[in-house]
Formats: structure tokens, sequence, C-alpha cells
């Protein structure tokens, strides 16, 4: 192949020839919303960090979910504010808790949206580590009892897929072995599996209030040097009973998304984080990028890298601009 005779340009010489030979097409079908749920009624916060999104009350969430289901996004992720924390992070177990409550408010208007419920202790721990402490240490085995329980009260408040994001090992095994206990055994599990220590979380932690009280992440979340560990991990989880993969965050780590997109035969998604979404929108504010350009673009990346799944605070806007 070489040119005079080759010569790419020919096929890139109108829309319609462009689009006929695309290899990846964006859709809004593989998008997942993620929201904050707040106690109260009638809450709608803006997040500082993360103009467009919100932490509400159950109510205004149902409301948001509605535009997310006439969007045509199929999924939304939720992530709860409780009342009350606690060092074991015993409030997200709670039948009435903040999550549970938006899923059953969700599943009482009919939203044809898949729900799919964020599992971790982070946002229900007063010292706001992503497992129960002894000694000052991060205890594993003693966190997995309750993760899966948790997982449990989502799936009985009606969650369609549980997504355990805390990364204690064999937290996937010990989830998936509660819920069949339970006769929950068609609700998938959506794993974080390659979940790095990542300053790109920074906004989240404003958004679920659960930035850590002392230290950092590093003995649980992996190492952002790390590529074979992430092939380990994703094995790890498969073994355990994972349905659907995770790489987290998306832009730093697109040579992960397509390692494991070639080592595994479950979809592979991938989360488009809250600093990466933050980074875009001062941008966009300040002038200095064209928004919706710079997003199809990320998107579509996360997408040729090998997610079928992105999980994005953009999704609402990808949607709308999908459509038009
Ligand atoms: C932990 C969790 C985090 C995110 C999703 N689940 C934060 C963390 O590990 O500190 C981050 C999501 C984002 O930054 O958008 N429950």
């Amino acid at each position: 192949m070489s040119f005079p005779v080759d010569r790419p340009r020919r096929l890139r010489s109108s829309e319609k020839l462009r689009s006929l030979v695309r290899e990846s097409r964006l859709s809004t079908a593989g998008l997942v919303y993620p929201m904050f749920v707040c106690p109260a009624t009638k809450v709608r916060k803006e997040l500082s960090s993360m103009p467009g999104i919100y932490q509400q009350s159950v109510d205004q969430i149902v409301e948001e979910c509605r535009e997310v289901e006439s969007l045509g996004v199929p999924a939304v992720i939720l992530f709860g504010l409780p009342e009350s924390k606690d060092p074991e992070g015993k409030s997200s177990l709670k039948a009435d808790g903040v999550v549970q409550r938006a899923i059953e408010a969700i599943r009482k208007a009919k939203l044809d949206l898949l729900v799919i419920t964020d599992v971790c202790l982070c946002e229900y721990t007063d010292h706001g580590h992503c497992g129960v402490l002894n000694k000052g240490e991060i205890e594993n085995d003693a966190t997995l009892e309750i993760l899966s329980d948790q997982a449990l009260s989502h799936a009985r408040a009606g969650a369609d897929l549980v997504a355990p994001s805390d990364m204690m090992d064999g937290r996937v095994g010990a989830i998936r072995t509660k819920l069949d206990k339970h006769n929950f055994e068609n609700v998938p599990i959506m794993a974080y599996s390659a979940k790095y220590c990542s300053g790109f979380y920074g906004p989240f932690r404003e958004a679920a209030q659960s930035a850590p009280q002392f230290g950092d992440r590093r003995s649980y979340q992996m190492d952002p040097a790390n590529a074979r560990e992430a092939l380990k991990e994703v094995a790890m989880d498969l073994e355990e009973g994972a349905d659907i993969v995770m790489v987290k965050p998306a832009l730093p780590y697109l040579d992960i998304i397509r390692i494991v997109r070639d080592a595994c035969h479950v979809p592979v998604a991938a989360y488009n984080v809250s600093g990466e979404y933050s980074m875009v929108k001062a941008a966009a504010r300040n002038g200095w990028i064209d928004e919706k350009r710079i997003v199809l673009e990320i998107l579509t990346g996360i997408q040729r890298a090998g997610a079928e799944i992105v999980l994005t605070y953009h999704a609402k806007d990808v949607a709308r601009w999908l459509k038009s």
C-alpha cells in the first residue's frame, strides 16, 4: 500500500463518505448518568466544581430522572449522602436510606431507566475511607460483610445492577454469594475492577462528601503506574462473578481500557470521572475550548479504546447533541 495508488483522503471527501466508513459510532445507548442523592425534600444544590451537577433530594432526583429517560439515556448510577455517618457506614444498610428511597421512588414513577447503585462505604463512614478500620488500618475482610449487606439492601429496594467501588479484595464474590442466597441471582454486578488511586476524583469528594479524614486510598486503590495489575484485578473479579468490569478514571487510562477489552469477554465500562468533567467545564467557561466538540471527541476516544459503557456527567448533553 503506497502512494499514489493509495490515497486515504479519498474516503474523507464528504461527510456521507466519512460517516459510511466510520469505525466507532458514539451512541446514547451506552451512557450512564451519575447522580447524588441527599436527604430532605426540594433540595437541588449545584456543585461549584461540577457545573450542571447537583446534590438532590429524592423528589428532585425523580424529576431529573424523567429528563434522563426522555433524552434516551438508558441508565443512572446513584451515590448517597446519608443523614448521618458512623465508623462502619451502617446508615448505608437502612431500608429507608437515601439511595434505597431514591430507587423506590424511581421505580414508583415507572421510569424506563436502569438504576445502578454504587456500593461503597466512603460516603457513609465518618472517617471517609471505603472500608472499616482496625487500629487505623482499613480492614479488608470485615468490610466485605457490610458491603454485601449494602448491595443486598439496594437489590431489595429495586436496583437493577450493583456496582462495588471500594476495591476491597474478594468483594465481588462476597456480594454475589449474598445476592444469590437471597434470590437476587439475576441482579448483575458491575465491578469497578481497575480503579486507580487518582487525583481526578477531587470534585466527586466534594459532591459525595467522602474525602478521607486522614491518609489516602493508596492501600486499596491501584497505583496509577500499573497496567498488568489491572488484568489481575479483572481476572479475579470475573472469577468471583463480575458481569461487567470497569476501568476508572477513563482518560489517563485509555491503554488500560484497551488491554482489558482485549483480555476478557464481558462488557467493559469506563468511568469518565469528576475531575475529567470539571476540567472540560472550566476550560469551556473560559472560552478556551469548544465544549461540544471536545466532549464528543473524548467520549469517542473512550469508546474507541474499547469501552461499550461510559459513565459520564456529560451524558445528558451528549444525548442532546447526538439527537440534533
Ligand atoms: C467511591 C467512589 C469514588 C468515585 C466513585 N465511587 C471516589 C473515590 O474513590 O474517592 C469517583 C467518581 C468521580 O470522581 O466522578 N465510592
